[in-house]
């Protein structure tokens, strides 16, 4: 499969906001109802804030917000934020019709290589301690479990490799 990745443009605001939907709905299905996941997406991926979140976020070198591109259209995406030498992997969903197929995990090398050329060498990711796929994703690519808290696990990444 051929994956092209490239930063969060505003124009893709309604198809990240289409997958996030799709992928919270599938991902969370036994956490949350399905109702509380519609709150947050209205709340967090309504296609007027992401617009607005991408573009207010634009020049901003602490954040990436990539998406990745399968045959043109958008297949999932992922955003990264920098806070005091340490990044935090906020959000990467990819549309649940094609996970397994290596984009997530070309988001995240993206990601790293982006923390690299800034110097930065800490990454970190709270995942829902019921969202075993999510763990089992991180843990395959070299994160490692830091602490618990409340319904998440937080693991963490040094890309040093020590
Ligand atoms: C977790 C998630 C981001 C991973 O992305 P993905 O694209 O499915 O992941 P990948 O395909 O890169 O890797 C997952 C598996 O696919 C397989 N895979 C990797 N590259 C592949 C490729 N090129 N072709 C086929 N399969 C591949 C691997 O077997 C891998 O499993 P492993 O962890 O045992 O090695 C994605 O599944 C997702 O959106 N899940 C729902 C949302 C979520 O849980 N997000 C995280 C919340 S914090």
């Amino acid at each position: 499969m051929q994956i092209f990745v490239r930063r969060a443009l505003e124009t893709d605001a309604d198809s990240i906001n289409r997958i996030a939907a799709a992928s919270w709905l599938h991902t969370y299905r036994d956490i949350y109802d399905a109702e509380e996941i519609g709150r947050w997406i209205e709340r967090n991926y309504s296609p007027e804030t992401l617009r607005k979140h991408i573009s207010v976020i634009e020049n901003d070198r602490t954040c990436l917000f990539i998406v990745a591109l399968v045959e043109n259209n958008i297949a999932g995406f992922m955003e990264l934020k920098v806070r005091d030498r340490t990044t935090e992997l906020l959000r990467i969903y990819i549309t649940p019709d094609l996970t397994g197929n290596g984009i997530g995990s070309e988001l995240l090398r993206h990601g790293e290589n982006w923390m690299m050329s800034n110097g930065e060498g800490r990454l970190t990711v709270s995942v829902h301690k019921k969202n075993l796929p999510g763990v089992r994703f991180y843990e395959a690519r070299g994160f490692r479990f830091k602490e618990e808290i409340e319904q998440h696990i937080v693991l963490d990444k040094n890309l040093a490799g020590s």
